[in-house]
């Protein structure tokens, strides 16, 4: 099937989401303040996002053949998405994810465990070819092997497409992956492991993107929470304010939607700073929901977002 907006090489995994004042230390019990469990993985945030925001979106992954998968295939129907390259692998579970939501400041902190998706292999990349033909942006993640997310990206690369890097959760990796990259998308946190720069101001975002366009990518955008997003390359270097929010709800899955929004306005052909807002955007909108999937807006939401 040709013609996808985004294509999506990424992970599902059950999100089991804790919310409770801090996280208990070693050896101790606390009482939450409440849980959900719903659809997670940066992979399947990111593919989600992009197709209620409107566009014809495609993920390529593996989910075992288990309750959480069932999850899987149920969020994606809802929206959508092309699941014409997921795999179900009867030998591995679907993976999940334990994450603390802080009730002081919607900021959470994760863990998560890939499962059956942690054998997405280069060869799987290949098997999803037909995604490859006339995809406008792709995307992906650290959440399945890096070998694998090189595949994918030089697989888009080759036939054309956009190719963004999401580099989360943060790894060290070779610079060889940075040249089969359009758009490299680090939060501080990435930033900082991908550079061995502290990335506390703009100024170190901006010493920080500079490096990891000196290493090969043809952009570096990095994502600065309330500041905005900071897009150093060939468009020169510009920071894109993030919009105002009134109430942060919960912060788990803001850089999946940014990451989404950023993607889908590239391939609707915006110029990169307008894709930039667009994506600061969907994350606004975001982080003032519960839960990662089911934060993501409409299409009709962030119009009327963008048009102020
Ligand atoms: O980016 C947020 C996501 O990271 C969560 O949905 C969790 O599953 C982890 O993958």
């Amino acid at each position: 099937m040709a013609g996808h907006d985004v294509v999506v090489l990424g992970i599902f995994v059950a999100d089991l989401a804790f919310r409770a004042p801090r996280l208990p230390v070693m050896g101790e019990t606390i009482l939450g303040q409440g849980f959900a469990m719903g659809p997670g993985g940066k992979g399947s945030n990111q593919v989600i996002a992009a197709a209620r925001a409107g566009g014809k979106a495609a993920i390529i992954t593996r989910v075992g053949t288990d309750a959480f998968g069932e999850i899987a295939r149920k969020a994606w129907a809802t929206d959508g998405v092309d699941t014409s390259a997921v795999i179900a692998d009867p030998d591995a579970p679907t993976g999940a994810a334990f994450i603390f939501v802080s009730t002081e400041t919607g900021n959470n902190a994760i863990i998560v465990e890939s499962g059956a998706a942690a054998k997405l292999s280069p060869a799987d990349v290949n098997a999803a070819d037909h995604l490859f033909a006339g995809a406008r942006v792709f995307v992906t993640q650290f959440e399945q092997p890096i070998e694998t997310a090189m595949a994918g990206l030089a697989a888009a690369r080759r036939h054309g497409a956009i190719t963004v890097l999401n580099p989360a959760p943060a790894l060290p990796v070779e610079d060889a992956i940075f040249a089969l990259c359009d758009y490299v998308t680090p939060n501080e946190t990435e930033a900082a492991t991908l550079t061995g720069i502290a990335v506390d101001t703009v100024e170190d975002a901006r010493r920080a993107a500079v490096d990891l366009v000196r290493r090969g990518a043809r952009n570096a955008l990095i994502t600065l929470g309330d500041k905005g997003a900071l897009l150093h390359g060939e468009h020169g270097t510009h920071l894109v304010p993030a919009f105002p929010v009134s109430k942060v709800v919960d912060t788990t899955g803001a850089g999946d939607a940014f990451n989404a929004g950023f993607c889908l306005a590239l391939a609707e052909g915006r110029p990169a700073l307008d894709a930039v807002r667009f994506g600061c955007a969907v994350a606004g909108l975001s982080v003032q929901k519960p839960g990662t999937a089911p934060a993501m807006p409409t299409r009709a939401e962030i119009d009327r977002l963008l048009a102020g």
